[in-house]
């Protein structure tokens, strides 16, 4: 089953230099001259600015500038998909954090003076902190029209027949909760004035192409007058996504206002407060099925509470839709998903975009028919999922690789132990022990609604020595980018690891790559990479056939020695590289991908709606505490269907990273909000999981069957690796508690409260 990674085995490229902490960090960056700049914001949610008097914040000694709505010079209206937000607040606040004055000093302490310094009225108004009350007729409006700002769908076949047909509903309102990203280092930027007008932005960020676009639109610049580069990025995960862009037109405003670079970082209180979150929803979910499991109709009703302002929380919505009935072949399904204002957290992308949520969902719901029938909840899993024989997903897709679902149940099932743990978890006392399993289908790539933005770039240089630099599109983010990418461009050159050297992303020295998110990074950059790749092939083959005295078809490059099947005579990578020079041919090249076209209907969810697809799967086991409600992590299986291993060690961390940081949101990350204010914006209240909350057992499998898309047949395990997690311990536990659970996170409280219910 297991086949070789395409790495050499080498470190991951920027592995030593965070290890020994030798990386440099956005706030730590600093250059001659540089200003502190700070941001006044609103402490309530909703409400009218009725005063706002900033003289004496101009008096305080170190002030360079204050900026507000009245004398921004640039464009206010910085929605990246609705032009719904304003960059500074004039009239009205929409959410806690919204900013409301920028101040840049020459120390952070003078700016934080002037900032205590400046008078603000607000006049609070009523706001909605309800996503099912936002819905309502009398809820009070975020905007100005209706709160609920779009709708997605998917219908297919005849749900009021399935409805009539059923021998059984399982019917429920699930309550799922959001998460805070919780990376390394806060939301920041420098930015860099120079003097013909451009500007340099260093931003911590997973998007520096929509940095680049949102810095030069608000500036009124053309995008060639603003060159970003990525710093590097502790963590981001979807966080860093269009976040960065805010800091970003921030810092840049103070610098056009005084001329000269200026650092702006958000400290964490205020990160965890305003920058975008996970999405809380509220789902309704019900199933039709027939006495023997056979699902005839599914009917999901989704509410996506966004926030003040709609971000991506379209996008993070259209992936929930499509993805809320699960990896299942059912033939009517009817869902409904609406994108709705309220004045709580930011909603924003997060590993998954929504189908975490919905993930956990239509995994608590087949596990209830299971129980409802009395039937194994893997095997109700293979009577209902995708397969050769029944292919087809809910957009009406026929699948390429149906049967891998049912491969992975397999697998899932023996990795797991599932039968003789099964059998053994039973109540016993305080403790009682369960296991839960939970399957997903993940889209790889962007959604058809975000396809035009499906695309990447590399630029690889063979330099005169024979080393090689790359450079691609998409961004490290502590997810094994770097790594993946040299690895693929070695494999493509047929040279070594150790040869091709490659950095964070710089806008200057590659094409817009599109965003990296949704998995993407290893197909869209891997692919650009083997594109730039095949163009220097053509060219060092022809110098090494002229080397070799052979036809050019007959070369080949393994280990950095060119060899051919017409000779015995071999050359190697430096030779051919130097005579490359001489006769003073193109050392580099561009690559580029563009994904495949395709044909969707938002109407009815019906079509191909992304590129190509993986599954994933989870299984959990749990020890719940019924006196306290604690929850420990036993043990933990992770099966996934990832094409071809790029690199070992990345796609470990990759597994690892996402089933402790799912555990994370399933069990322990919960946000407490008055009137959109988050009561426990730190880590001191709001608990992530530490080293000491690792489960004990980690098992992962790799299912490798190449996909004809990919780099080297790679897909992507980015988000599958978290998004079965939800869905596997709320099943656990359901399964040791014996009951009926609908909501995440299952925090001590929340499992006392049920087990009392
Ligand atoms: Mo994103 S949620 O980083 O694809």
């Amino acid at each position: 089953m297991t086949r070789k990674s395409l790495d050499q085995g080498l470190p991951r490229p920027d592995a030593v230099s965070k290890a020994c902490g030798d990386s440099v960090y956005l706030p730590d960056m600093k250059v001659h001259g540089m200003l502190h700049g700070v941001i006044l914001y609103s402490p309530v949610a909703s409400g009218k600015i009725k005063k706002l008097d900033v003289s004496r914040a101009l008096e305080v000694s170190g002030v360079q500038a204050v900026v507000t709505a009245d004398n921004l010079d640039g464009d206010n209206s910085i929605g990246l998909v609705f032009p719904d937000q304003e960059l500074l607040v004039k009239n009205t606040v929409r959410m806690v954090g919204d900013r409301i004055a920028l101040i840049a000093a020459d120390t952070l302490e003078a700016a934080k003076t002037a900032r205590d310094a400046i008078v603000l009225e607000i006049e609070e108004t009523p706001g909605v902190y309800d996503v099912k009350k936002a819905v309502t007729e009398n809820s009070p409006l975020v905007h100005s029209k209706t709160n609920v700002f779009k709708e997605f769908f998917v219908k297919r076949g005849d749900i009021e027949d399935a409805v009539v047909k059923a021998d059984i509903v399982i019917e429920d309102d699930y309550s799922i909760g959001g998460q805070e990203h919780a990376y390394l280092e806060t939301q920041g930027t420098l930015a860099v004035p120079f003097h013909d007008g451009s500007y340099r932005i260093y931003s911590s960020t997973q998007c520096p192409f929509y940095v680049r676009f949102r810095v030069a639109r608000m500036l009124g610049l053309p995008h060639n007058m603003v060159r970003v580069i990525q710093t590097v990025t502790g963590g981001a995960f979807g966080g860093k996504e269009d976040y960065p862009d805010e800091p970003a037109m921030c810092a840049a405003a103070l610098s056009k206002a005084t001329s000269k670079p200026v650092r702006l970082v958000l400290p964490r209180d205020y990160d965890m407060q305003c920058s975008t979150k996970r999405h809380s929803m509220e789902i309704n979910h019900r199933l039709y099925a027939k006495k023997d499991g056979t699902i005839l109709g599914v009917k999901v009703n989704i509410l996506v509470d966004a926030g003040g302002y709609a971000g991506l929380s379209t996008v993070v919505a259209e992936r929930a839709n499509t993805s809320a009935v699960g990896p299942y072949n059912i033939g009517a399904v009817d869902v409904n998903t609406k994108v709705v204002y309220t004045n709580n957290l930011f909603g924003g992308p997060y590993r998954g975009f929504g189908a975490p949520q919905v993930g956990a969902v239509h995994e608590a719901q087949i596990d209830r028919l299971a129980r409802t029938i009395n039937m194994d909840p893997l095997k109700i899993r293979q009577l209902n999922g995708l397969s050769s024989e029944k292919p087809i997903f809910s957009t009406g897709e026929t699948l390429s690789q149906p049967h891998i679902y049912q491969d992975m149940l397999k697998i899932m099932k023996e990795k797991s132990g599932w039968d003789k743990h099964r059998l053994k978890s039973s109540s016993d006392g305080r403790f009682v022990e369960g296991i839960g399993a939970s399957t997903i289908i993940y889209g790889v790539n962007l959604h058809w609604g975000g396809s035009r933005l499906d695309r990447g770039a590399s630029y690889v240089t063979v330099l005169n020595d024979g080393s090689i630099s790359l450079w691609v599109g998409v961004t490290e983010m502590g997810q094994g980018t770097l790594a993946a990418m040299r690895t693929i461009c070695s494999n493509a050159l047929g040279v070594d690891e150790s040869m091709v050297r490659i950095e964070e992303v710089d806008t200057a020295l590659v094409p817009d790559s599109g965003p990296t998110v949704a998995s993407r990074a290893t197909m869209s950059g891997g692919n650009a990479i083997i594109d730039a790749a095949k163009q220097l092939n053509t060219r060092l083959y022809k110098v090494a056939s002229g080397i070799l005295g052979v036809s050019e078809d007959s070369v080949n490059c393994v280990n950095a020695v060119f060899s051919s099947s017409a000779s015995p005579k071999t050359v190697s990578w430096k030779e051919v590289v130097e005579k490359l020079y001489l006769e003073k041919i193109n050392p580099a090249a561009i690559g580029w991908y563009r994904s495949e076209d395709r044909q969707y209907d938002p109407e009815t969810g019906q079509g191909r709606a992304y590129a190509y697809y993986t599954f994933g799967g989870h299984v959990v086991r749990v020890r719940v505490d019924t006196d306290t409600g604690a929850v420990d992590v036993l043990e933990t299986t992770a099966v996934h269907d990832v094409g071809q291993i790029v690199h070992r060690v990345a796609i470990e961390g990759q597994v690892h990273g996402g089933t402790v940081q799912g555990l994370g949101w399933a069990l322990m990350e919960d946000f407490k909000l008055k009137n959109g204010k988050m009561l426990n914006a730190g880590f001191t209240d709001y608990s992530i999981p530490t080293s000491m909350d690792v489960p004990p057992i980690m098992n992962m499998e790799f299912i490798q069957e190449p996909e004809p898309q990919g780099p080297f047949g790679a897909k992507g395990v980015g988000e599958p690796s978290f998004i079965s997690v939800g869905g596997a311990v709320l099943n656990a536990v359901s399964d040791a508690i014996g009951r009926d659970v609908n909501t995440l996170p299952l925090t001590p409280e929340k499992i006392i409260d049920i087990l009392n219910s």
